[in-house]
Order: structure tokens, then sequence, then C-alpha cells
């Protein structure tokens, strides 16, 4: 994939970003999807949250964390006691890859390729240059390997406090925390609620760095 580099303007104003990203051809993925979905969220955030890529809801809504995932997103927010309106939501990818269902009608969430999550990645970085947040939080294996390399291991360092390489976010040095995707955590059947809860410390655990 030629990649979103070409795409993203100068500006580090996160309405610009938004609206250059509207027309990003940097992968394939912009084809089938409705839309970009871009970040959202306060400009002055002190938390960076970064998803793996918008759903079916988030496609036709424009806007991140909005489906099943982000109401439960919401709920462990709230549960550890941080605003929703006063920290950074985005994704790794900005497009909504998927399948069709055989009918045809349902559209069904397929994990981007490493190529794709590459390409789209100069659309996270100049969000983490716009916000220069002190705490960015991978929500799942796709953000964290963005961020930390593809062979990053989610298990082995979930809610430990790392760094972000130094040629991501130049000047700035925010703690990385990585934990389990929202989405996990609502495909866990018996145990859902301890997830539920482990997910929830990990948000409270990073909003004190
Ligand atoms: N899952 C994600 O990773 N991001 C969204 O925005 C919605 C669901
Ligand atoms: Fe551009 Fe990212 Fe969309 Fe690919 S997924 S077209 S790189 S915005």
């Amino acid at each position: 994939y030629p990649g979103a580099q070409q795409y993203v303007p100068d500006s580090r104003d996160l309405a610009d970003l938004a609206a250059a990203s509207a027309g990003c051809r940097g992968c394939d993925l912009y084809r089938a999807a409705e839309r970009t979905v871009f970040g959202a969220g306060a400009r002055d955030a002190r938390m960076l949250f970064v998803g793996e890529q918008p759903g079916n809801e988030e496609d036709l809504a424009g806007e991140p964390f909005v489906g099943p995932a982000g109401h439960l997103f919401d709920k462990a927010l709230e549960r550890a006691g941080i605003d929703r309106g006063t920290v950074y939501v985005t994704n790794a990818v900005k497009h909504f890859r998927f399948d069709r269902s055989a009918n045809g009608r349902r559209r069904i969430h397929k994990k981007p390729s490493g190529g794709q999550v590459a390409a789209c990645r100069p659309w996270l970085e100049a969000e983490l240059d716009a916000v220069r947040p002190d705490v960015v939080v991978c929500l799942g294996a796709t953000a964290a390997q963005s961020l930390l390399g593809k062979d990053f291991k989610l298990t082995q360092h979930r809610g430990e406090a790392l760094h972000l390489p130094e040629e991501l976010c130049g000047s700035c040095d925010p703690a990385v925390v990585v934990t389990v995707h929202p989405s996990a955590v609502l495909r866990a059947k018996s145990q859902r609620d301890d997830m539920f809860r482990s997910f929830v410390q990990d948000l409270e655990r990073a909003a004190t760095l």
C-alpha cells in the first residue's frame, strides 16, 4: 500500500486532520467502507485511547466506539472514574474492514492486515502529535502492534507502563498501557465479569500514570 503519509497535512489541528482523512486512499479499505472514522475527543486530553478499527455502527455514524464495544467501553470508563468527555478516542485503522454475510445483508468485521495497520499509522502519529497525551491506552493487540511493533505480545505486557518508540510522537513521551479490547470482553462468556473487572483495573491504573 502507498500509505496515508501523502494525505496527512502539516497542520496539527484535529479538525484539519479529520477533514483531510476523509479523502485518504492510503490503502484499499476506503473502497468498501462508507467513510473514514477519525478519532474524536478533547484536543487537550490527558488520555488517548486507541482501538482497532471502526465497526459497522461506527462506519455508519462516522464516530469511533459508538456501537456495542463502545457501550462497554463507556461503562468501563465510568466505572474507572474517567469522563469520556475529557479523553481522546481513536483507532489504529480509520476504515471498517468487513466481509459480507452469505446473503449479503450483514457486514462482518474482519481484522485489518499488518499492511493496512502500517498504511494507516501516519494518521495515528498525527493525532498523537496533535493531542500530546500523558497516557496512551492501547485497546487490544492491533493498537499495541501499531504503536509498539508487530511482534508485541499483549498477554506478556498487559497493564505494564511502557514507552513509545522514539520515532513516534517526536518530543512527547507518554506512558503507554496495553489492555484488552472491549470486544474481547463482550465475547467472553463465563469469564465476562472477571474480564470486565480487570479491564476497569487497567483503566484505573492508566489514569494514575
Ligand atoms: N472497535 C474498535 O476497535 N473501534 C471502534 O471504534 C469500534 C469498535
Ligand atoms: Fe487511509 Fe487508513 Fe482508510 Fe487506509 S484505512 S484508506 S490508510 S484512512
